[in-house]
């Protein structure tokens, strides 16, 4: 693990050489950060140059949070807390192959709001295998009753990723329906309790949205440091070897942990911006979409702007299909092969991070 950071350290040095500014936002995710423990994590995050008034968010598990490595993370700059919950339903979570103790995410969200951080969000997954619709309920109204409350909720719809072992068995793949189902009662429950959606998986209070999404979103540029991790600048995205051994060995050679790049043409991001914005409550400009009756019941129009129904958050792929990136240019549809993810499934369009 230290040779992992000081891996990470020596990446980030190698960008400030090459010119990369202060960070106005920055995310420790993937996998789980607060297994370094308080001493690593805080080094890890210390070595990121931001602005004063950066927001800084750590993922960390309910199991690995602790008061120490809270306390560490609030002296080392962060602001905000991810806490990979999931489910409230140990059955549930040893469906999705993960253990927790009775009571950890009750102890781990008490810990964070006694360490001071007023901003804090929780992630959940639905479809997990075992999982019915009382079990969903019972998880959300349960995270809803945390104290504190969390201000900001990720609700993810399981993804079946190829080459996993849920990949492999399709006994334990979610149902399309019942999943556009678990995403209706998610949406109304977190809307009830003031936590409206912002985009297609992520609810927040107002003011308690998370910065660093919504600009991935909108296509600001973004450095990624460590193995896996991707960048993006002004259309060039990158991304870096995958595997921890592999990161660690190139970057202590001296040599460049790069695996691949793409550029992507002016038509392409222009879809792609259009793409990531549906997914967001501003929704995209009206002339976009076209004004099909079909789309009716999916995009509610207003103020110059289309933006997602519900209904709409559920077939966002299907309404995906039909942005017109340059409508006000030349008034055509994209070809068909523009459009991601082939034909468009409800899983794919309530699911994901986003990342
Ligand atoms: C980048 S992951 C963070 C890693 C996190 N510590 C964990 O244990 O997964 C962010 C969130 O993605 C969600 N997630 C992970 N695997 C998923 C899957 N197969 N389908 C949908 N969401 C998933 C989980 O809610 C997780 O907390």
């Amino acid at each position: 693990m230290e040779r992992y950071v000081d891996a990470c350290g020596a990446e980030l040095a190698r960008a400030y050489e090459d010119g990369l500014g202060d960070a106005t936002t920055v995310f420790v995710g993937g996998g789980t950060p607060s297994r370094l423990g308080p001493d690593l994590l805080a080094r890890l995050v210390a070595g990121v140059r931001r602005v004063p008034s950066a927001e800084v968010t750590v993922e960390c598990n309910p199991e690995s949070t602790t008061a120490d490595l809270l306390a560490a993370l609030r002296e080392a700059g962060v602001t905000r807390i991810s806490l990979g919950v999931q489910s409230l339903k140990g059955h549930v979570l040893a469906g999705l192959g993960r253990a927790q103790e009775p009571g950890s995410v009750e102890r781990a969200v008490a810990l964070v709001g006694a360490a001071g951080f007023t901003s804090f969000s929780v992630d959940l997954v639905y479809g997990g295998a075992g999982e019915t619709d009382r079990d969903w309920i019972d998880t959300v109204e349960g995270v809803l009753a945390l104290d504190p409350p969390p201000p900001h909720v990720s609700a993810y719809a399981l993804t079946v990723e190829p080459g996993t072992p849920l990949a492999r068995d399709a006994s334990r793949h979610p149902d399309d329906d019942t999943q556009a189902d678990r995403y209706l009662a998610v949406d109304e429950r977190l809307a009830a309790a003031g936590l409206d959606w912002y985009e297609i998986s992520n609810f927040a209070r107002l003011g308690h949205e998370c910065r660093h999404n919504l600009a991935c979103w909108r296509q600001a540029d973004y450095r990624g440091i460590g193995c896996a991790a991707h960048s993006h600048r002004a259309g060039r995205r990158s991304w870096n070897v995958r595997s921890v051994d592999r990161y660690v060995d190139v970057v202590e050679r001296g040599a460049s942990p790069l695996a691949g790049e793409e550029v992507l043409d002016a038509r392409r991001r222009e879809l792609e911006r259009l793409e990531l914005s549906l997914r967001t409550r501003g929704g995209v400009p009206a002339a976009s979409l076209p004004d099909d009756p079909e789309l009716r019941p999916l995009v509610a129009r207003g103020g110059g702007r289309a933006v997602l129904t519900a209904r709409g958050r559920l077939l966002a792929n299907e309404v995906a299909m039909r942005l017109r990136p340059d409508a006000e240019l030349d008034g055509e549809r994209p070809a068909p092969a523009a459009a991601p993810g082939g034909p468009a499934g409800l899983l794919r369009s309530v699911a994901g991070s986003g990342r």
